[in-house]
């Protein structure tokens, strides 16, 4: 893997790949956004069609709701995290990402986190969760605990698209949002 000095340097790096197929159907890469020298990432699964436009992660439906969650517990994106994807260009129709095209982008995300030197990762959704977390990582059943590997604690919650579909699992969102702000708190990070 590259070594990259600075989050601008890779970047440039990231929108002129090439390694997967989905870089076809692009409109732009959606590198991440955010401040880079926060103590925590959040990562999701990959950009929508709001997202391939702009060329900004969760700026559709799903990112609105985000934002609505996290401005509830006192935090914003802008500040408090530096936000990516497992993939950083939109699988045509919103399909799952394949293991391979995760594979793939995921040197992007390793030297994002290096930069970042996160002490907390958050998985939103199943695909983060099973690809940084546990491959047989259930959301449902896992979702708000913390566990460590490699000195950096990782927490998985829900998808924002998820909620919107299955909103009666907000709430234990939430919780899961507010038990993040505590450890913020804890680790000195608010
Ligand atoms: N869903 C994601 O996982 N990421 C985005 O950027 C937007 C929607």
């Amino acid at each position: 893997m590259e070594h990259y000095e600075t989050m601008e340097q890779l970047r440039e790096e990231v929108l002129q790949c090439q390694r997967c197929g989905l870089c076809q159907g692009r409109h732009n890469v959606v590198f991440g956004t955010g401040n880079p020298h926060a103590g925590v990432l959040f990562v999701g699964e990959g950009p929508g069609e709001q997202e391939d436009l702009r060329g900004e992660p969760f700026v559709g439906r799903s990112g609105q709701l985000l934002d609505k969650m996290l401005d509830y517990v006192g935090l914003s994106r802008q500040n408090d995290f530096f936000i990516a994807n497992m993939v950083k260009c939109r699988p045509p129709q919103n399909r799952d990402p394949s293991k391979d095209e995760v594979a793939m982008c995921m040197d992007w995300l390793r030297s994002q986190s290096r930069l970042i030197a996160p002490r907390i990762i958050v998985c939103l959704g199943r695909i983060a969760a099973i690809s940084l977390i546990d491959p047989g990582f259930k959301v449902t059943r896992q979702h708000g605990q913390f566990y460590e590997k490699s000195g950096i604690l990782f927490m998985g919650t829900y998808h924002p698209a998820a909620l919107l579909r299955y909103p009666s699992n907000k709430a234990a969102a939430m919780e899961d949002l507010t038990a993040l702000r505590a450890k913020m708190e804890e680790l000195g990070l608010k």
